[in-house]
């Protein structure tokens, strides 16, 4: 690739820009929604514990991976393998990816929505009376089964990403995630030191953060780590895509360090916020599942003088929150479809667009909206299915294909232009090659036991 190319590709303004962009991918719905959920389901302190090691351990190494593959090859997953190694079947990576993210695309697109009718809801002052538990508890039921709500909430959402995916990501993306994902994080801030406040808060913050290691199992360690892959864009070729915008005078560990830091931090937050109000506030279970959040958040808000304000705006970051990670999830699936089957950008798009919004119709309706999808629990399937199996597999075929196929020591040359110590160049190594792939084979091999015990 010449100059010339590698310019009308484009590329990130600046490291913070790239920062900004990765983090928005990596925080979302994953931090806010999906981790809470995933903690209070799975023991409490003890999946955060699993969690953070995870993160640190295998997290950071695959984040790294990707990274190096994406800058090296500039170029989207499929493109990216093939230019590493041609004509070889290990291309199968990035078509993965690219399946992966349109299905999860498709149901987290319809949490995103449920985002919005609470945007709405919390601005038109649904939540400005007394608040208790039992009244959030039945806005949450009667909303996510009102299957007309639901769907135009989601549409809405499918609409902006391909809108904004079809105009391509720079400019508007880079703009948005350099002012708004720093407000979230404030605020996220200050809800975690409002939640801390209230009385009672301590039972929750034992649960969520004093592990009881007996109830340590395989579950556990499964989801955490599947909770890694999905909260840090990792598995399916994000990181790739968004790496192979990077200059080759970024140190990319630094870079990989950065984007795990932040995404830990809001995810932790996250809980912070959300057990120590639901101990002190009794009335909904931690194992309450997919509407968790939406249950809890309305009661903190409720015990904040200007909890209306600080509602709206909570719902709207959130919102935002997730569209710069939708957008992340489309354009894996755009890239190709432009770099490798020379689509034009808005055909592509919409293309994806619209097929990520038939896929994701079941997991609407399965909140109540229709029985048979409500019975079967179609989101929560497709979600372990795609965000915890799919990205855990993904994940182990880039460390193969990086450790044993390509093999570390081109690797390391491309880490070396912008770092050119690389001192976690041996704990890396090992990494790649043994640690993380050992890891996620136990874990793949006890989904069978799990499901059939
Ligand atoms: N990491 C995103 C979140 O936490 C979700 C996501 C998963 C985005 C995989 C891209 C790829 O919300």
């Amino acid at each position: 690739m010449d100059t010339k190319d590698i310019q009308e590709r484009g590329s990130w303004g600046s490291k913070i820009a790239f920062i900004l962009a990765a983090s928005g991918s990596a925080i979302g719905l994953g931090n806010i929604w999906r981790f809470p959920m995933m903690v209070g389901k799975n023991g409490g302190a003890v999946f955060v514990f699993v969690y953070i090691l995870a993160v640190i351990l295998i997290g950071f190494t695959v984040m790294l991976a990707e990274l190096i593959i994406g800058r090296h090859a500039q170029k989207n997953p499929v493109g990216a393998i093939e230019h590493i190694k041609p004509r070889s079947p290990w291309k199968f990576i990035g078509y993965l990816g690219i399946l992966t993210g349109v299905c999860i695309l498709s149901y987290y697109s319809v949490v995103a929505g449920w985002a919005v009718g609470y945007l709405v809801k919390t601005a038109s002052g649904v939540f400005s009376g007394e608040v208790t538990s039992q009244l959030t508890e039945r806005i949450f039921t009667e909303f996510s089964s009102n299957p007309f709500e639901v769907l135009l909430f989601f549409l809405i959402i499918i609409v902006i990403t391909t809108f904004i995916i079809s105009k391509g990501v720079k400019g508007g993306i880079e703009r948005w995630t350099k002012v708004l994902m720093p407000l979230l994080f404030i605020l996220i801030f200050f809800l975690a030191i409002r939640a801390l406040a209230l009385p009672g808060s301590s039972k929750g913050l034992s649960f969520y953060l004093k592990p009881d290691f007996s109830k340590l199992n395989g579950t556990i360690i499964l989801f955490a780590l599947g909770q890694a892959f999905f909260s840090l864009s990792l598995g399916m070729g994000t990181m790739i895509t968004y790496g192979s915008y990077l200059p080759k005078s970024d140190n990319l560990v630094s870079s990989a360090g950065w984007v795990c830091f932040a995404d830990t931090l809001i995810a932790i937050l996250a809980g912070i916020i959300i057990f120590p109000t639901l101990f002190a506030i009794p009335g909904i279970a931690p194992t309450a599942g997919s509407g968790l959040v939406f249950k809890v958040f309305p009661l903190i808000f409720s015990q904040i003088p200007g909890g209306f304000i600080f509602g709206s705006l909570f719902f709207l970051l959130l919102s935002v929150a997730a569209l710069t990670s939708t957008i992340s999830l489309l354009e894996v699936p755009v890239a190709y479809f432009v770099d490798e089957r020379n689509w034009s950008r808005k055909k592509a798009a919409w293309m994806i667009g619209f097929l990520s919004f038939v896929l994701g119709v079941p997991s609407a309706l399965s909140s109540g909206g229709v029985k048979f999808f409500t019975k079967i629990d179609f989101q929560n399937a497709m979600d372990f299915i795609f965000g915890n199996v799919s990205l855990a597999f993904g994940a182990l075929l880039i460390c193969f294909f990086l450790g044993y196929i390509w093999g570390v020591r081109k690797a390391v040359q491309e880490v070396l232009s912008g770092n050119p110590r690389f001192k976690l160049k041996p704990l890396w190594a090992f990494s790649i090659k043994f640690l993380t792939p050992v890891a996620i084979i136990i874990i793949l091999i006890f989904i069978k036991t799990i499901f059939s015990g």
